[in-house]
């Protein structure tokens, strides 16, 4: 995949330590492997380093392996991939496409992502404001992050699909139960992205008995964590285990059929 200049968006090429365009802008590689192309001192700085070890921990598990092993199936070796907000990397590494690039915020992320996997190229940057050339990636994926709309479009070829995980109706209901007196389900609609359309929605679920460590790690990986009283929270303190149902949808979307004049 063609890696863009962040200052004059011509193509960047790796040389020992660094990657170089030909306007002489040089950008160092990371000790940990990763390449740090934000140019911004911007106030997202991604999720801090509990966040990551939480998550880490949680998934290091193979509680979500049924959905990597899902999405893998829509994969193919020989194509381009972007993952957009690829966090430490734990999907992102075992995708099977050859030639990767994983596009993160957080630094203790990809510090986990560069060391445990040489074969995608991460990279420090906002997803909002992409390195990379037009139309270079076959697909675009963003799993459990905010979605880039614009960029997903500029670097999508135009016969790619941009794929969207996103949770389904019932995920993580037990979960809330045992938080909140009046548990809800979660609303969920198609976002939609102008010029591109749905072509295809494919749910998958799986449910795990999680330890209570397992609890708290995956409650930090949620939105609620941050949005749930401390009340509510000492809630959680005293269950021992509890089986929870995962129910993701993974929606595949093209760009719409250009008319031909
Ligand atoms: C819920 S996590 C999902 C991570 C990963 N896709 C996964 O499912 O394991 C959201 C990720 O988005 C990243 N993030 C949030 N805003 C971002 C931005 N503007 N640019 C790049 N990354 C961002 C965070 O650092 C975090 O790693």
């Amino acid at each position: 995949m063609e890696i863009a200049c962040p200052v004059c968006k011509k193509p960047l090429h790796k040389e020992a330590g660094c990657y170089k365009c030909e306007n002489r802008h040089s950008f160092d590689i990371a000790k940990e492997g990763y390449l740090n192309l934000n140019l911004r001192n911007s106030q997202n700085t991604g999720d801090n380093p509990e966040m990551i070890k939480a998550r880490k921990n949680f998934l290091e598990k193979g509680y979500y392996d049924f959905l990597k092993d899902k999405v893998n199936e829509l994969l193919n070796e020989d194509e381009t991939l972007l993952d957009l907000a690829c966090g430490e990397g734990y999907y992102t590494m075992d995708f099977k496409c050859k030639d990767k690039v994983g596009i993160d915020l957080s630094k203790s992320g990809l510090k986990i992502a560069s060391k445990n996997d040489k074969g995608t190229l991460y990279i420090l940057s906002s997803i909002f404001r992409c390195p990379l050339s037009d139309e270079s990636a076959d697909k675009v994926i963003t799993i459990f992050a905010p979605i880039a709309k614009d960029e997903i479009k500029r670097i999508l070829k135009k016969d790619g699909t941009f794929i969207l995980v996103k949770p389904d109706v019932r995920h993580l209901f037990e979960l809330k139960q045992a938080l909140y007196d009046e548990p809800y389900l979660n609303e969920v609609e198609d976002i939609p992205i102008e010029g591109m359309h749905i072509e295809k929605h494919i749910p998958v679920s799986d449910k795990a008995l999680l330890s209570k460590e397992d609890l708290h790690n995956l409650f930090m990986m949620t939105p609620y964590y941050n949005t749930t009283s401390q009340n509510d929270k000492q809630k959680l303190e005293v269950i021992d285990e509890l089986e929870v149902g995962f129910c993701f949808v993974i929606d595949l979307y093209r760009f719409d059929q250009q008319l031909s004049v």
